[in-house]
């Protein structure tokens, strides 16, 4: 496969999303603005492009959802298919066609799929105990069981993959199986499957990966491959026992649907279908002609899915051209912790559009820069804010705003007749037309973080070109030199609207319109093909020749202030409250009491009198506390929460006939009662306020109890 020399057609695959929720940064940065980058980059270099992508609306995801919402999966796809779509066209994700898996045309291919495998004899049926959840009375597959990794001892591993070691998995593989519709341990109950036997594939998976793709795909990507093929293949079953998905579309199918990774990647196919259809093209080439160039951008715990299973079915069907290459991603954490839809911990794409009007470049620049290529990496609002004012306010609209401001004030916005070059500008012009190739080259490796600052690295050159040589002092004495200086770097200013396009589109839309050399009038933010090409900047052709006029200088891009970023932060931290409180467990209640037993304590309001910490114990302060019958040695385990000087003269409430009993050597004689306040912080049960005890599930916990 490897063979193929620079092929002039490409289908780009980005993994449907789940409509069980909004898309958040995790997904942008793993795999939309990657293979948008790409998409955009090989239609400005010519190429026939399709990039083709939909919601993915089948599967236990969508089923969960709906319970958990008390509403039909239907409503619940169609809720977040419309967010999803709506957030993808706004960010500039320049996906050819959007389609959605509970599509006619979807079903169909689908099931003609299940079919002509079904008639081939490529599946197995076989009658096997599966798990069963008797209280939901339901078969418990995918998410709907978790349990313990096999290989990994995860144990949150789900029916069908391990999301910590990316284990592919049966649902009767886990240890301790759990449902997690109903909490019970499930049952085992006989059910007919129809099972795709990857073993069959063995050696064509042998051949075509591990010898094929050595060297060409990720090492990721290629690790996890070799480690399942290595690890002998099983077969896998493509159907399910739920009443949300395609229907199997065989005699003994009744009652039964189609795995949804089964049918999700045929959404690819079907989304192009879709496609075809409406911009009257042929679809078949883009899947079968030896001569187009697949790839599936993924997130990394989709690799069996596209690597293995997917190219089995294509590969079994018979007419089909499999992946050139499968570039997934590690994933994002944000501040510091794992994305998650369930737990809101994300920064929302809606949000982040409505919150951050106009700055889509913002997020795709600051998620490509710091792009989980090759290790999981973290998103931080401190970062994003930096990448924004350091890199592109400081470097690039800084660049761009002197090359018009100059021009304007200058010439009228005029571009000057270059005069003598010296070569200082031929060798600035030099490096310009090596930019395409520098970028293009990262591009081609998917190597997306390197490629966006070696556009960064073109601005850089341009306010080095200009420091250097200084055109609003040198104005003074000697206007023709300035003519050429401004003429370099207006041609930088345009190999920087080319370059850009692909992962700053709005910008490079914008800056176009600045310089004035496109006439775009279409409302979309696509490429189109009065562009000037990647090749006029590296074949050092004039970009902007000299009498071409320019418009005005308006920002490219606005500082992001410290106010803004702790908004952010002061959202995540409430969400982060809101999940500790949801998570907190309510301590059981202890065995009943009489009257007589609790007559028995002596609780006294006390003041402290003193208070120290207790050498090299990081949480014990030693009080001295005034109980009104004397002052005596209460040792507290609550210096984590106070310092000495705060509490002393605090009015306290103590247990005074505790039994003594000597802490680190030293005797305690009674206990201070604490509690916890509704933010979870310990607080004394404080005889002069109104008693924080009426929350109710707190539990009093006493000096001891935490030290
Ligand atoms: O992991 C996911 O979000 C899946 N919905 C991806 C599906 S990709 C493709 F196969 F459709
Ligand atoms: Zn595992």
């Amino acid at each position: 496969m490897s063979a193929k020399i620079s092929p002039s057609r490409y289908t780009l695959t980005a993994a449907l999303p789940y409509t069980n929720g909004p898309i958040h940064i995790g997904h942008l940065a793993g795999v939309y603005v990657p293979a948008d980058i790409y998409a955009r980059y090989l239609r400005i270099i010519g190429k026939d492009v399709l990039f083709v992508c939909g919601s993915d609306e089948h599967g236990v995801a969508i089923s969960m959802k709906a319970k958990k919402e008390g509403i039909s999966p239907k409503d619940v796809i169609d809720k977040y298919h419309g967010i999803i779509k709506q957030s993808f066209a706004d960010f500039g994700i320049s996906f050819d066609n959007y389609s959605r898996t509970s599509a006619p045309i979807h079903h169909e291919t689908a099931s003609e799929f299940f079919k002509k495998l079904y008639d081939q004899g490529d599946f197995i049926e076989e009658t096997t105990a599966q798990l069963y959840d008797a209280e939901a009375d339901q078969f418990l597959a995918d998410r709907f069981v978790i349990g313990t990794c096999p290989k990994c001892g995860n144990e949150e591993a789900y029916g069908d993959q391990c999301e910590n070691c990316g284990s592919s998995l049966n649902a009767t593989d886990l240890i301790h199986p759990k449902s997690t519709i109903t909490g019970s341990v499930p049952i085992t109950k006989e059910t007919t499957h129809w099972f795709l036997p990857l073993n069959r594939y063995e050696d064509f998976l042998r051949k075509w990966i591990l010898e094929g793709h050595k060297n060409d795909w990720k090492p990721n990507v290629y690790g996890q491959c070799k480690s399942w093929i290595d690890g002998g293949l099983e077969p896998r079953a493509v159907t399910r026992d739920l009443d949300w998905g395609i229907p199997v579309p065989v005699k003994g199918g009744e009652g039964k649907v189609l795995y949804v990774w089964f049918d999700a990647p045929i959404g690819y196919i079907s989304s192009t279908k879709e496609w075809a259809a409406r911009e009257n093209k042929d679809w078949e080439p883009y899947w079968k002609d030896e001569n187009t160039k697949m790839v599936h951008f993924i997130g990394k715990d989709n690799i069996v899915f596209h690597c293995i299973i997917f190219p089995a079915i294509l590969k079994a069907h018979g007419d089909y051209i499999l992946p050139e290459n499968v570039p997934a991603n590690e994933f994002l954490n944000l501040e510091g912790n794992k994305l998650s839809t369930s737990k809101n911990w994300a920064v929302w794409l809606h949000e982040y559009l409505e919150e951050f009007p106009n700055m889509q470049d913002v997020l795709r620049y600051a998620l490509t820069a710091n792009a989980p290529e090759t290790k999981d990496n973290d998103f931080t609002w401190k970062d994003f804010q930096a990448r924004n004012n350091n890199e592109l306010v400081a470097i690039f609209g800084n660049f761009v705003n002197r090359v018009v401001v100059l021009t304007n004030k200058y010439y009228d916005g005029q571009v000057p007749t270059a005069g003598n070059l010296l070569k200082v500008d031929t060798d600035t012009l030099e490096q310009l037309s090596k930019f395409p190739a520098v970028i293009e080259s990262s591009l081609e490796r998917y190597r997306f973080r390197e490629a966006s600052q070696e556009l960064m690295n073109l601005a850089r050159l341009g306010n080095k070109y200009l420091a250097d040589e200084e055109p609003w002092k040198v104005i003074k004495e000697d206007e023709e030199r300035v003519k050429t200086i401004m003429f370099v770097a207006l041609q930088i200013a345009t190999g920087l609207a080319v370059l850009s396009e692909p992962f700053l589109p709005f910008t490079s839309k914008k800056l176009k319109s600045i310089l004035n050399v496109i006439s775009n009038t279409s409302t979309t933010i696509g490429t189109s093909s009065d562009e000037m090409s990647w090749n006029d900047v590296s074949q050092k052709e004039i970009l902007l020749s000299a009498g071409h006029q320019i418009n005005k200088a308006e920002l490219l891009f606005r500082k992001i202030e410290d106010k803004e970023i702790q908004t952010q932060l002061d959202k995540l931290e409430a969400t982060k409250k809101q999940n500790e409180q949801m998570n907190k467990e309510v301590t059981p209640q202890k065995d009943t009491i009489t009257f007589d037993d609790f007559s028995k304590l002596d609780m006294r309001v006390g003041t402290i009198v003193e208070a120290e910490k207790m050498a090299k114990a990081k949480k014990l302060l030693v009080l001295k506390v005034d109980t009104g019958l004397d002052t005596r040695t209460i040792v507290s385990g609550i210096a984590e929460s106070f310092t000495p000087e705060e509490i002393v003269g605090k009015k306290v409430t103590v247990l005074v006939n505790l039994a003594p009993r000597a802490l680190r050597g030293v005797e305690s004689e009674g206990m201070i009662l604490m509690t916890e306040n509704t933010e979870g912080k310990l607080v004394f049960v404080n005889p002069d306020t109104s008693s924080p005890l009426s929350t109710g599930s707190e539990e009093v916990r006493n000096g001891e109890g935490i030290s």
